[in-house]
């Protein structure tokens, strides 16, 4: 199926490379006009109080590794802090040149190019928002890497002579998505920052979010597109199945994720399997449901009050006649209905399993006696203009994602939308000024 092969193409364009290939964004097919601020500086020639990567005032954003290297989609960091200025020192880590969002409370986002081994400095006198005064106090700085695959390493971050960092509490909500390409914004403008996943963090407002997604990537555990594991087994690593990471500690040696020191996702949206489903990959639906059903178990077993939704799979698209809708007869529908079906029956609740590698039984004290997992049904949301020549979901087709699932997450869990502006996807406001033509 022609949708489906090119699905194919999309996982693998990003994972052959074994370097970083510097690419323009392309705007239908056109180059878009960009203006990334060159924000390097001499650090030297100016004034800045500076604070260790690990100073306590600094939130990390997602899953960073012990040497402050990220990893995944969209990960990033925010804090408080006073004065106008706030710079950044990347490590040797960095990728070269990797494209960063930052902003200024919730803003729009400005976007700069970043690397290793230089002071940036993010934050100044022109900077939107760095005159805000109250009720925005105190202001606050967030960073976002756009490229699920390329990474920053924090060395230090800087303020004003006499400025401080403050210490953010931790939002009052958390989700996480877990996912492949589909959720890690592959071919939206801005990748990771154009994604559904980031538009569900972003507009449910007063929530952190955490996005374990990589494009190619199975839910079972076998190399899918040249990622070498599937998430049933990645998700519980800090690393992400690159060979950014292969690079950096080998495909055998990742850092496990220490759930223990992380507060808990309250919700987890599962999107994964499509890479599954394609017969290049040849797995099967029993294997498939397998991965699927220990992924649930594991998000069970390590947040255990966490709610799951699972999303109906997107498998390519394709216009019939004057229908342009995903391709979701061969999507394992059967299975993951029935799946979730086990998952919130009696029988199963009253003898959960949580799964870390290894099955086991849940312990009495800590059973889970209400159903938790969700079907998000897909189907019907993405239509014309919303599916790019790509196959994934086109800026607009995220948005609508985003903007069913936020809703869906109202209605189902009392969630109110308590966001205010920072929910932007940029670049994308279009609209006409002439009312006479
Ligand atoms: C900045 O990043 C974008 C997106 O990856 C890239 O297209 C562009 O070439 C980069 N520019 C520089 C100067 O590194
Ligand atoms: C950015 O500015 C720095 C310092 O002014 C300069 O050394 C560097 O060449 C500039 N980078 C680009 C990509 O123009
Ligand atoms: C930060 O790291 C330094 C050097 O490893 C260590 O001495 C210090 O105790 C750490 N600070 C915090 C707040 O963890
Ligand atoms: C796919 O899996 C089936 C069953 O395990 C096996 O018989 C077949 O050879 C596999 N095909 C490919 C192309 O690997
Ligand atoms: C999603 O909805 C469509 C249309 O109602 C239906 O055909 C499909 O079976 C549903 N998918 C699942 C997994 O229930």
């Amino acid at each position: 199926m022609l949708s489906v092969s090119r699905l194919v193409l999309a996982g693998l364009a990003v994972l052959s490379g074994s370097g970083f290939v510097k690419s323009t964004i392309l705007q239908n097919g056109q180059v878009r006009i960009t203006d990334f601020k060159n924000t390097t500086v001499d650090r030297t020639s100016l004034s800045l109080k500076t604070y260790p990567r690990n100073a306590t005032e600094i939130s990390y954003q997602g899953r960073w590794d012990s040497n402050f290297v990220s990893w995944w989609s969209a990960p990033g960091l925010k804090f408080g802090y006073t004065g106008s200025q706030v710079g950044i020192t990347f490590g040797p880590s960095t990728s070269p040149g990797v494209l960063i969002g930052y902003r200024i409370s919730g803003l729009d986002w400005q976007f700069t190019n970043v690397t290793g081994g230089q002071t940036h400095l993010l934050v100044g006198p022109e900077t939107p928002g760095v005159d805000l005064t109250a009720p925005v106090s105190p202001t606050t700085f967030e960073m976002r890497v756009t490229n699920w695959a390329y990474g920053v390493q924090i060395e230090s971050v800087h303020v004003g002579d006499g400025q401080k960092l403050i210490k953010l509490p931790d939002a009052s909500r958390r989700i996480e998505v877990i996912g492949d390409s589909l959720a890690a914004g592959m071919y939206t403008s801005y990748e990771g920052l154009s994604s559904w996943a980031y538009g569900v963090g972003a507009g449910l407002g007063n929530t952190d979010y955490s996005i374990t997604a990589y494009p190619g990537i199975c839910a079972a555990d076998q190399d899918c597109w040249g990622n070498p594991r599937g998430q049933v087994h990645q998700w519980f690593y800090t690393s992400d199945t690159s060979w950014r990471a292969a690079e950096a500690h080998g495909t055998d040696n990742p850092e496990p994720w220490d759930f223990s020191k992380h507060p808990a996702a309250d919700l987890v949206i599962i999107n994964i399997g499509t890479n599954d489903q394609n017969s290049h990959n040849n797995v099967s639906a029993p294997v498939y449901i397998d991965a699927l059903t220990k992924i649930v178990q594991g998000v069970h077993g390590k947040y255990p009050n966490a709610q799951v939704i699972v999303m109906s799979l997107w498998l390519g698209f394709s216009q019939t006649g004057n229908t342009y809708a995903s391709v979701s007869s061969k999507g394992f529908v059967n299975e993951v209905r029935d799946m979730i079906k086990m998952f919130n029956s009696d029988e199963y609740l009253s003898n959960p399993v949580v799964y870390d590698g290894a099955s086991k039984k849940l312990s009495q004290t800590n059973k889970k006696t209400r159903p938790f997992v969700h079907l998000f049904n897909t189907t019907g949301i993405l239509q014309h203009n919303d599916i790019a020549p790509q196959w994934h979901p086109s800026d607009v087709g995220a948005i609508k994602v985003a903007s069913h699932l936020l809703q869906f997450i109202k209605l189902t869990f009392g969630w109110e939308l308590e966001a205010t502006g920072p929910e932007v996807f940029h670049e994308t406001l279009y609209w006409n000024d002439e009312p006479n033509y």
